[in-house]
């Protein structure tokens, strides 16, 4: 039985990456897409999520838009510093490529309300954003975290250095109180964060690989990230047109979880002070009392990336 998932999304570069390698992976069904602000304002992730669905020929798969802004804290400049203008590395992305397509009407926390409660057990949530979609589903109806069957998420950090701050990665500084929310509730969460998404990169060579003799989501995908591997020249120094591999370690971890090792850790995310929006994990299981999350702390990098290639290309 595939995983149904709703993906939870900014995109976004590596966004789209991780939705070509799901809607590419038989292990997987997209039940549908929210959207939340991140890697630019929601109502460009959406037009994103629209554009990326109608590319991979899945105009069907519905797009609810979600939150705009966090919960609580003022909004951080949105990425498109390291997405480009259009937030796919100025592609020219500035419009619908179908004015067919449309979003659903549901606010994206509806949404995942009303889709996890009529099928109980069966749904994994994946964000890969802010986590205020998910935290606004919470206040809603609380017993969704009864009726998912799993939360697996990219942002985070256990042992490795921010990326927005020196303690904290940007999905989950985004929205701290949201994360917080989400961290409290009951529901199991494996947390794909930079422990293991900066541990593994895709270069020029790779992105070269996947595109080769003219495979289409491959192609697409090597146009996309030039701009978002300039801004790993630029920022991490990375020589041969290195990326981290961020949001498509969600979808890895679904199709293959044996390419990571997780620990299971309660997670706090402060709401205030330096620390805020850092995951610090009870890593002596001593202090605290809340959820233990599956931290993914080790992965198989050649594994992973041959996987990616062999689905992209598919
Ligand atoms: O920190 C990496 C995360 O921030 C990724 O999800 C990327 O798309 C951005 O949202
Ligand atoms: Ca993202």
């Amino acid at each position: 039985m595939p995983h149904k998932i709703i993906f939870d999304t900014d995109p976004g570069v590596d966004d789209a990456m991780a939705l070509l390698f799901a809607l590419k992976s038989p292990e997987i069904e997209v039940l549908g897409l929210t959207t939340v602000f991140g890697n630019s304002n929601v109502e460009a992730t959406t037009r994103n999520a629209l554009n990326l669905l109608d590319f991979a020929g899945r105009p069907d798969i519905p797009v609810a838009k979600g939150a705009g802004v966090p919960l609580v804290i003022p909004p951080h400049p949105t990425g498109e510093f390291v997405h480009g203008d259009d937030a796919m590395g100025n592609i020219g992305w500035h419009a619908q490529t179908n004015p067919n397509m449309h979003v659903v009407e549901q606010h994206a926390a509806q949404f995942i309300v009303e889709q996890v409660m009529s099928n109980p057990g069966q749904i994994t949530l994946v964000p890969v954003g802010p986590l205020t979609n998910l935290a606004l589903a919470l206040q809603l109806e609380p017993r969704i975290a009864k009726h998912v069957k799993e939360v697996v998420m990219m942002g985070g950090s256990v042992l490795h250095a921010g990326n927005v701050s020196p303690l904290a990665e940007a999905n989950v500084h985004n929205d701290p109180h949201a994360a917080a929310l989400v961290f409290r509730a009951e529901w199991p969460i494996t947390m794909a964060g930079l422990d293991v998404t900066e541990a593994v990169q895709m270069n020029a060579a790779y992105f070269d690989e996947l595109a080769a003799g003219g495979n289409r989501f491959g192609g697409f995908i090597r146009r996309v990230v030039a701009f978002y591997q300039q801004f790993h020249v630029d920022w991490y120094g990375m020589p041969d047109g290195e990326v981290h591999t961020h949001d498509p370690s969600a979808i890895a971890y679904l199709i293959d979880p044996s390419i990571y090792v997780g620990q299971q850790w309660p997670v706090t995310v402060p709401t205030d002070g330096p620390a805020i929006g850092a995951t610090i994990a009870d890593r002596r299981l001593r202090f605290w009392q809340s959820p233990k999350v599956n931290c993914l702390m080790q992965v198989d990098g050649d594994r992973l990336r041959a996987l990616y290639k062999m689905r992209i290309r598919a």
